[in-house]
């Protein structure tokens, strides 16, 4: 595999090349997509289903590029765009690690005069980003604080809240989203906030600064870590008390960090129920669902994040810009995006659209 990958990029290498020495006599149409693809790191499944559904589009379009990880380390991601654009690409794909420390990998490569796509995660701090391809990000907050207020009775509900890294743009507006729905409920009884002091000073605002959302998100960050997530519920547990467990509302990040969480809270003899929330819809957490170990997770289809991120790649290897639906700030001015919608997933809709729209395989799977 490593083989092909290297022989492609010899050929694409050599294609821009040629082109460069041909001033515009290439044949656009035998052009190859000299494209390089950075994503965050191999350890979380949410990649992986990137990584495959690129592989599966660039095939289908007959394209070949390079896709590196940079394994949750900004020196490794600025070393891997380093050598992407060192073996000539036109186009970078970029999720960073950390949005702010890759503006220096985003300058390089546009130093380089190669142009540069965000994908999902924004890359903060530098006004050389050109596109950015993203799911909305609020509305998957907005999916998690929804999913408990509509399982939520009566009021003195116990609530507990975790966030992603903090080293993620995507962290701040998930944890938005969710406030904004869970704020009123918090303010009118609905729950009680069991696990940040800092939330609790801040219960009362229902729109929090940048600075506000980073005191909370601090004191329950996951860092999009399982072994942290499952040490900060622990811990959380450890200091409750049994009238603050029994049936508990969970609003947690993200699929990986809540499975540790789940496990958690599932092996606490003193908690008859809980609600958690999730997104990614990964292979492991679609079985916790239909297990009754995980409430919902949000789908986002990646088949439409890598295919817009191609379109957006092609767009400007033919020398054009992309069209974008918005606009996203990135701390150094508005950056044009694309966005994708998502859908909640839980028991009752997981079979229609995980499997039957083809996204899985039944066989994945047991106990449909
Ligand atoms: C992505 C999530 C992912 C998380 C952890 C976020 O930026 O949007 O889908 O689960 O990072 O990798």
């Amino acid at each position: 595999m490593k083989k092909v990958i290297t022989l492609l990029l010899a050929v694409v290498f050599a294609t821009s090349l040629f082109a460069a020495g041909q001033q515009g006599t290439a044949d656009a149409g035998s052009k190859k997509l000299a494209v390089g693809i950075v994503l965050p790191t191999k350890d979380e499944p949410r990649w992986l289903q990137d990584e495959a559904r690129f592989k599966d589009a660039l095939e289908a379009a007959g394209y070949s590029v390079e896709i590196l990880f940079s394994q949750g380390d900004s020196a490794r991601e600025r070393a891997n765009v380093e050598a992407l654009v060192a073996k000539g690409i036109q186009v970078l794909i970029l999720t960073p690690h950390d949005g702010d420390a890759a503006a220096a990998a985003a300058d390089l490569a546009a130093a380089a005069g190669v142009k540069v796509i965000s994908y999902d995660r924004l890359i903060t701090s530098t006004t050389n980003v050109d596109y950015y391809v993203t799911f909305d990000s609020f509305s998957v907050g907005k999916a998690f604080g929804q999913y408990l207020v509509d399982n939520a009775k009566g009021s003195g509900n116990n609530l507990y809240l975790y966030a992603g890294g903090s080293f993620d743009n995507n962290a701040f507006i998930f944890f938005d989203g969710a406030w904004s729905v869970l704020q009123p409920k918090i303010a009118d009884g609905t729950f009680v906030i069991k696990n940040s002091s800092e939330a609790i000073a801040l219960q009362g605002k229902k729109e929090l600064s940048r600075e506000e959302l980073g005191k909370i998100i601090g004191q329950v960050t996951t860092g999009w870590d399982f072994n942290i997530a499952k040490n900060l519920a622990e811990g959380h547990l450890t200091t409750a008390t049994a009238a603050d467990k029994g049936e508990v509302f969970i609003c947690a990040p993200n699929d990986g960090t809540v499975r540790a969480i789940a496990d958690a809270f599932g092996a606490d003899g003193d908690v008859t129920k809980y609600y958690i929330t999730g997104q990614d819809a990964e292979k492991a957490s679609v079985q916790y669902i239909i297990d009754g170990k995980q409430s919902m997770t949000v789908f986002k289809d990646v088949r439409t994040l890598t295919s817009d991120a191609i379109k957006a790649a092609v767009t400007y290897l033919e020398g054009k810009t992309p069209t974008a639906t918005g606009s996203y700030d990135n701390k150094a001015g508005m950056i044009p995006a694309m966005q994708t919608e998502v859908i909640t997933v839980d028991a009752a809709n997981v079979k229609s659209v995980l499997i039957d729209s083809g996204y899985y395989s039944a066989s994945d799977f047991t106990g449909l």
